[in-house]
């Protein structure tokens, strides 16, 4: 259940719960007053007050729906907000860079040789210590934001024709940051490792980003 949607649920109970306890104190009176004598003009008001009262909470929560419902995301955005990638097509080796909310995803179907490069990596001598099985879910497939973390450029690894660096992952032209083939920063100015997205797969081979 979405927040609206619960502020929504809060509301309309509260107003049935400010109703039943406004009623409750009214009849009471009532029947506090029905025992001193039978008055029965004031009864009718008493009832007439409670029926507004129910009718207007109503009333509220039909007026206010359309706004609370407003606050929730579109259905594009929320489309937007994950992306669901086939990844039977992708050969051993080969990488797809795919959108997700505005920025380049990298997934890259590692080879064996480049599974062993990057976990036979001493976590000492690295900028940014990552193991690299805390940065797969499953060691075929390496899925990487394509932003250099050192000033936002998008690096080179992606084509098999691209300059992979000296560590044959990725390598980023604008001020020469090199990444391994977990995505690590290994040399030149980049702070940090290449980010991972949030993803999981969802079959042997889809995986849901965001
Ligand atoms: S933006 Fe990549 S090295 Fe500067």
């Amino acid at each position: 259940m979405t927040i609206s949607y619960s502020i929504l649920l809060l509301l309309v109970l509260g107003i049935f719960v400010f109703c039943y306890l406004v009623a409750t104190k009214v009849w009471i009176q009532v029947d506090k007053e029905k025992k001193d004598s039978d008055n029965t003009p004031k009864n009718r008001r008493d009832f007439l007050y409670i029926s507004s009262m129910s009718i207007g909470g109503l009333g509220v929560a039909t007026f206010m729906w359309p706004f609370i419902k407003s606050m929730n995301p579109a259905e594009d955005t929320l489309a937007l907000g994950s992306t669901e990638v086939d990844l039977s097509q992708i050969d051993i080796g080969q990488s797809i860079t795919v959108k997700w909310r505005g920025k380049p995803v990298f997934i890259k179907r590692r080879t064996e040789e480049e599974i062993l490069e990057a976990k036979n990596v001493d976590l000492n001598s690295l900028r940014d210590p990552a193991a690299d099985e805390d940065r797969v879910q499953n060691p075929e497939w390496l899925v990487l934001e394509g932003v250099c973390t050192h000033l936002g450029c998008v690096p080179l690894g992606q084509k098999m024709s691209d300059i992979k660096g000296e560590y044959k992952g990725w390598f980023c032209p604008c001020h020469g940051s090199h990444y391994d083939t977990s995505g690590r920063i290994r040399k030149g100015p980049a702070p940090e490792n290449l980010a991972i997205p949030p993803y999981r797969f969802i079959s042997d081979s889809v995986i849901k980003i965001g």
